[in-house]
């Protein structure tokens, strides 16, 4: 039986109540299976700023790289959104993906038969959605050569900036993912435009054709995947594209799960330890009020134990528990269809535990 060390990384707004759920039902995991979580608490983001000043402290970096895993709630919030602020809560966050060579983030995206009325959407588009997408996290425009406006306010700019290495291991990831499931891969780009794009194209087409040979692979335009995501989503399987793309359209992907606040990420390198963190933001409109879904950030603890620690038995019990939750009509008020009752972070919480 195992013994893991986990960094624990609250940060902002509702990332500290969804945290404390996803901890709770790790260690219900650990009781069921027989594993020893140790868990440590670090800064990060506003929470972090306060205290320091800086949105990622030496010592939080330096908890997560003596960690076997490390789990993140948000990071952000209006005291911290000045545009003028010499430092930026998010920063933290990207600065963590960076440090810790974190180049692909996993974002599954499944319609939950019983949230199929949960979305705008109609039953027919949304049935058998089973999409993952894999969005570079540590290239691109979000780290490509940049320059702040000046005091003058006149120019500024980001640049998309890929290298062939950098496009191989996430296509090369990704592809190995699209194997072990419905063996298709759609990458993603803006070819007809950009040259960072052709680049992508290009490389993606040699991997996947020399190493991956099984796996059937579509290039598709970004404005048009746009559109195809919610008019013909279950078409999809593996979903691989660049950092900006990809936190777009996980945005827009989230209405498939019938609310952002139902999907998990995992961010991986080539070593351990990942980073598991739900897509939502801080939401500090909700924050401390007990009306957070914590099922993206149990989720993206279901994705620590199958991804970080290599528990896969342990990580489909969490997603077991989290159906059956939902089947037994637990609802917070994201996600609330008008038929159950509507409950708070803390009891959809205990719902998934007492079901594991
Ligand atoms: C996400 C978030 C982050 C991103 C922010 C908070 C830096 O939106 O994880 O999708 O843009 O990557
Ligand atoms: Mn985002």
């Amino acid at each position: 039986m195992g013994r893991y060390v986990i960094a624990v990384l609250p940060g902002d707004g509702i990332g500290p109540e969804v945290t404390a759920e996803a901890v709770r039902v790790l260690e219900a995991v650990g009781r069921r299976f027989g594993h020893t979580f140790e868990f440590h608490e670090a800064l990060i983001g506003g929470a972090a700023i306060e205290a320091t000043g800086s949105p990622l402290p030496p010592e939080t970096l330096d908890r997560c790289r003596r960690s076997d895993a490390i789990l993140l709630g948000a990071v952000g919030g209006p005291r911290w959104d000045d545009p003028t602020a010499p430092v930026r809560p998010e920063q933290g966050l990207l600065d963590l993906r960076k440090g810790l060579g974190l180049f692909a983030n996993l974002r599954p995206v499944r319609a939950f038969p019983a949230l199929v009325d949960a979305t705008p959407l109609k039953r027919h588009v949304i049935q058998g959605v089973d999409l993952l997408f894999v969005r570079e996290l540590t290239g691109g425009l979000y780290f490509g050569p940049r320059r702040e406006a000046g005091p003058d306010g006149e120019e500024a700019y980001d640049t998309m900036h890929y290298t062939r290495p950098e496009i191989e291991r996430v296509v090369r990831l990704a592809a190995g993912l699209a194997r072990a499931r419905r063996k298709k891969l759609t990458s993603v780009d803006k070819a007809n435009v950009l040259a960072a794009s052709r680049l992508w194209r290009r490389v993606t087409e040699a991997v996947v054709r020399r190493e991956f040979p099984d796996v059937a692979l579509e290039h598709v335009l970004v404005d048009a995947f746009a559109m195809h995501l919610i008019r013909r989503p279950a078409a999809f399987d593996v979903v691989v594209t660049e950092n900006m793309f990809g936190d777009i359209l996980t945005d827009e992907a989230a209405v498939l799960a019938g609310s952002m606040g139902m999907l998990p990420s995992a961010s991986l390198g080539e070593t351990p330890p990942g980073l598991f963190e739900p897509v939502h933001g801080s939401a500090p409109d909700i924050a401390g009020r007990n009306l957070a879904n914590p099922i993206g950030a149990i989720l993206s603890a279901a994705l620590l134990l199958r991804h970080g620690l290599g528990l896969e038995a342990e990580a489909a019990a969490v997603e077991r528990a989290v159906e059956a939750a939902l089947a037994d009509g637990y609802r917070t008020r994201d996600i609330a269809d008008g038929e159950g009752p509507i409950v708070g972070t803390r009891e959809m919480g205990e719902a998934i535990r007492q079901r594991i």
